[in-house]
C-alpha cells in the first residue's frame, strides 16, 4: 500500500472507530459485534504501526474509553484505568508469555486466569471501611461519579464489616445485568411499548447512567469485583482472597495456572460452561499474578503488559428462516418472531430468534426462507444477525410486515416516533384482554398468585371475567363447575382476590396497565397525586410537572381517563374496595420485602434491640404478631426465646429464622444497624449514619 492509499485507509478506519466508539460508550449501543469491531481496530493498529507519521492526533488506538458525561461529576482516577489488549488466538497468547519473558528472563512466571465479564468497569474507592465513590472507566483517566447508583448494588459492600482493611483502597470490578433480568427488563419494556435493549452489556451501561438512582435500584445490576489495589500486596490471588473476606462478589471461576497448556485447558473448559453462567461472559483475562512482576511489567498507554484478554468468538450459526410470527401483547404491541430451521447453537437447539421489531425486518432486509446467521448474545432467545445473501432464491419476497392483527383483523397502527406496530382494537382483541387481566393479577401489581396464566384464560373463555372488576364479584358458584377446581383451590383464589384490595395505591396503578406506565413512573404518579381521583382529573401541564414524567406518560394518563369505560373500571374497583389512594404508612415503606408477612419476634438479639427489628419488618411491609397460629409465616428466634413459643413453632413447623438469616434477608442500607459492635467505626459516624436515616423517614 502506498502512503496516499494508507491515509485514506486510516482515516476511514479512524473514523468507523470513532463512530463505533461513542455509540458504545455514549450512547449504549452496539451497533457492529465486539468481534467485528476489534478486527477493524486490529487493522487500524497495523497501519499506524507501517506508517507511525500517518497516526491521527488524539487515535482510537490510544484511547481508552469515553469521555466522562456532562450529566456526573468527574472524578479523576488515582491510577488509570486502562483496557485489556483483545486476542482471539493461542499464538497470540503464546506471544504474550514471549513479551513477558523478554522483559523477565529467567523469572518463575504464575498466571492467574478469570472470567472476563461482559459489562462496564467501575472502580469503588473506600476511606476508613466506608465507600467514598464509585467510579466509571470514562477516558481511563477521569470518570464519571456514580457513586450514587453504585450504592443500590446490593452485592457492593457500602460499609466493610471487617476489622483489618487498610484505612484507603480502590476495588475495581465489572458490574453488569443478570441474563434473567435482561430478560425480564425487555419483556417489561415491550409491554409498555418502548424498544428492547440489544443485549445485558449495554442496559448495564445504560442503567448505570441513569440519573435517578431509584430508577437504577429497580434495575437490580450485579458486579464481579476482581481487583484489589491495596499497599503491601504481593499476589493479585491475595488481592481476590480479601476481597471475598471484605464480603465483595468475587466470582469463584478464577483459577491460578502454571503453564500456557493449563491456560489453554481453562479457555477450553469456559467455552461452552460460560452459557451455564447466569451473567454474560465474552472471553477470559490472564494475568501475572505477582504484583512486583506486574510493576516490572509496567503499561502502554492503553492497556498493562502484564494482562491479555483472549475473547470467544460469539457462538453463531446459521439456518433456513422458515416463517414470521406475530405476538400481540397486551397493550396490542405486535412482536415479530422468527421461526428457524431447528439447529444446535451453544448446547441448546434454536427454533425461534427474535426480529424485535419492523424495522428490524427492514434493515437486515429479510427475506422470505433467507438462510439467516443467528447469534446469542446474553438474550435467553437468540436474534438474527446477518443473512447470507448469495443463498437466497432468486424469486424470494421481502418480508412484508402484517397489516392486521392476527388475532382480531384489525388494521394495524404505528405512532410516528414508534419502531412498533399496535392493534388498536384494545377492548376486544383476546390476547390484550387476557394480557391486561394477566398483568392486572401478576407479581409485580396485586400479586394474585392463586391466579396462573392458565385460570386467567379459563375464566376469560368461560365469560365469567372481562375486567379485572370482574374478579372481585367472582363467587364459589361460579368456580365449582369449572374443571380443575377443588375446594380449597376455590378458596385459596377467592382469598387471594380479596387480600388483593390491600395492596397499595402504586400496585393498582400499574395493574391498571396503563400504556408507559411502569413499576416507577406508577409510583410517581401515585406519590404525587396521591389517589385516583387527582389523578383522573389531572390535565397536561400537571402531569408534566409529576417528577419523571414526560410527555408520553402524560399523553397516555390523558387517554386512558378519556374512556368511559376505564372511568367505569375504576368506578366498580372503588365499590369493591380496592386501595385507590395513598395511604400514609404505604409511603413510608423502604419496600415490599416482607409484604402480608407475619413474623413473631422473640427472645434476644446481638445486633438490634427488639423494637429496632420490629420496626426494620413494619418498615418493610411486614406484620409483627404476639401470638405462634398456624398462619404464621416466619419465627424470629433471638437468644433466650422462651420454650414455649419454641415448641408450639417446631410443632406447627413455622419457618424459624436466626438473627444472621434475617440481616441477610434485609437490603443493606440497614446493614448499619450492627455497625455498633465494631470499635473501627469512631462514634460520630454512627451518629451521622443515624441522623441520616432519621432525615430520610427510616424509621
Ligand atoms: S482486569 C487493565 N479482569 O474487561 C485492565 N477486566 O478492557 C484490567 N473485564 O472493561 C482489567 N472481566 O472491566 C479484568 N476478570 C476481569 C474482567 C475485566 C471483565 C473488563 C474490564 C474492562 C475490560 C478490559
Amino acid at each position: 500500500m502506498n502512503t496516499a492509499a494508507a491515509q485514506k485507509e486510516i482515516e476511514r478506519l479512524t473514523a468507523l472507530v470513532r463512530y463505533y466508539n461513542t455509540q458504545y460508550y455514549q450512547h449504549s449501543r452496539s451497533e457492529i459485534s465486539d468481534y467485528a469491531f476489534d478486527q477493524l481496530l486490529a487493522q487500524l493498529t497495523q497501519l499506524e504501526n507501517q506508517f507511525p507519521a500517518l497516526r491521527a492526533k488524539a487515535s482510537p488506538t490510544e484511547q481508552v474509553g469515553e469521555a466522562p458525561s456532562r450529566n456526573f461529576k468527574t472524578i479523576v482516577h488515582q491510577y488509570p484505568m486502562l483496557s485489556l489488549s483483545n486476542t482471539y488466538s493461542a499464538g497470540e497468547i503464546h506471544e504474550f508469555l514471549k513479551r513477558i519473558q523478554k522483559i523477565l528472563p529467567n523469572e518463575p512466571i504464575e498466571f492467574f486466569c478469570e472470567l472476563k465479564f461482559d459489562g462496564v468497569a467501575v472502580s469503588l474507592i473506600y476511606e476508613q471501611g466506608m465507600l467514598k465513590n464509585g467510579i466509571t472507566r470514562g477516558d481511563g483517566e477521569k470518570g464519571d461519579d456514580i457513586t450514587q447508583n453504585v450504592k443500590t448494588i446490593k452485592t457492593i459492600p457500602t460499609a466493610i464489616m471487617h476489622l483489618n482493611t487498610p484505612p484507603t483502597f480502590e476495588v475495581r470490578g465489572e458490574v453488569f445485568m443478570p441474563r434473567a433480568h435482561f430478560a425480564s427488563l425487555n419483556k417489561k419494556r415491550q409491554a409498555q411499548g418502548q424498544a428492547s435493549l440489544a443485549n445485558p452489556r449495554n442496559a448495564a451501561s445504560g442503567t448505570l447512567k441513569m440519573l435517578d438512582p431509584n430508577a437504577v435500584a429497580e434495575r437490580a445490576l450485579d458486579g464481579y469485583m476482581y481487583n484489589l489495589i491495596a499497599d503491601d500486596l504481593k499476589t493479585h490471588e491475595t488481592g481476590i482472597g480479601l476481597l471475598g473476606k471484605w464480603g465483595f462478589n468475587v466470582s469463584s471461576t478464577y483459577q491460578k495456572c502454571k503453564t500456557i497448556d493449563q491456560v489453554l485447558a481453562y479457555i477450553t473448559y469456559w467455552e461452552t460452561k460460560k452459557d451455564s453462567l447466569p451473567v454474560d461472559v465474552d472471553g477470559i483475562v490472564i494475568k501475572i499474578n505477582s504484583i512486583a512482576q506486574q510493576k516490572k511489567l509496567g503499561a502502554t498507554a492503553k492497556s498493562p503488559r502484564w494482562a491479555i484478554a483472549y475473547k470467544y468468538k460469539p457462538a453463531s450459526a446459521r439456518t433456513v428462516l422458515a416463517a414470521i410470527t406475530y405476538q400481540v401483547g397486551r397493550t396490542g404491541a405486535i412482536t415479530p418472531v422468527a421461526e428457524l430451521q431447528p439447529i444446535h447453537l451453544a448446547g441448546t437447539m434454536v427454533k425461534r430468534a427474535s426480529v424485535h421489531n419492523a424495522n428490524e425486518i427492514k434493515r437486515l432486509n429479510l427475506h422470505e426462507q433467507d438462510t439467516v446467521y443467528i447469534q446469542k448474545s446474553g438474550e435467553i432467545i437468540p436474534k438474527i444477525t446477518g443473512i447470507d445473501v448469495a443463498k437466497r432464491q432468486p424469486d424470494s419476497k421481502p418480508i412484508r410486515f402484517i397489516t392486521h392483527c392476527p388475532a382480531c383483523k384489525t388494521p394495524l397502527v404505528r405512532a410516528t416516533d414508534e419502531a412498533i406496530y399496535y392493534c388498536p382494537n384494545t377492548k376486544h382483541c383476546t390476547p390484550q384482554i387476557i394480557g391486561s387481566l394477566w398483568h392486572f393479577v401478576h407479581r409485580k401489581a396485586m400479586n394474585i398468585d392463586s391466579i396462573g396464566h392458565k385460570t386467567i384464560d379459563l375464566l376469560f373463555h368461560k365469560g365469567l371475567v372481562r375486567t379485572p372488576a370482574d374478579l372481585y364479584a367472582l363467587c364459589y358458584q361460579d368456580l365449582a363447575p369449572l374443571e380443575g377446581f377443588q375446594d380449597q383451590a376455590i378458596k385459596n383464589l377467592l382469598q387471594g382476590i380479596k387480600n388483593s384490595k390491600r395492596m397499595p395505591f402504586t400496585k393498582v396503578l400499574f395493574g391498571l396497565g396503563i400504556r408507559h406506565v411502569g413499576e416507577t413512573a406508577a409510583e410517581k404518579l401515585a406519590q404525587y397525586f396521591k389517589n385516583i381521583e387527582a389523578l383522573a382529573k389531572a390535565n397536561v401541564e400537571a402531569l408534566i410537572a409529576t417528577p419523571e414524567v414526560g410527555e408520553k406518560i402524560t399523553n397516555s394518563v390523558v387517554a386512558y381517563f378519556q374512556d368511559v369505560d376505564h372511568v367505569q373500571l375504576i368506578e366498580s374497583l372503588k365499590k369493591v374496595g380496592v386501595t385507590l389512594a395513598i395511604n400514609n404508612k404505604a409511603t413510608t415503606q423502604l419496600h415490599q420485602l416482607f409484604f402480608k408477612k407475619s413474623f413473631v419476634v422473640s427472645g434476644t438479639f446481638q445486633n438490634f434491640s427488639r423494637a429496632a427489628v420490629k420496626a426494620l419488618i413494619k418498615a418493610h411491609g411486614g406484620k409483627v404478631l404476639s401470638a405462634i397460629s398456624s398462619n404464621l409465616d416466619y419465627l424470629l428466634a433471638g437468644d433466650n426465646m422462651g420454650p414455649i413459643k419454641l415448641a408450639k413453632a417446631k410443632k406447627l413447623g413455622i419457618p424459624m429464622l436466626s438473627e444472621a438469616m434475617f440481616i441477610q434477608m434485609i437490603p443493606q442500607h440497614v446493614a448499619w444497624l450492627h455497625f455498633h459492635k465494631y470499635t473501627i467505626f469512631p462514634k460520630w459516624w454512627l451518629v451521622k449514619i443515624l441522623h441520616s436515616c432519621a432525615a430520610h423517614d427510616f424509621f
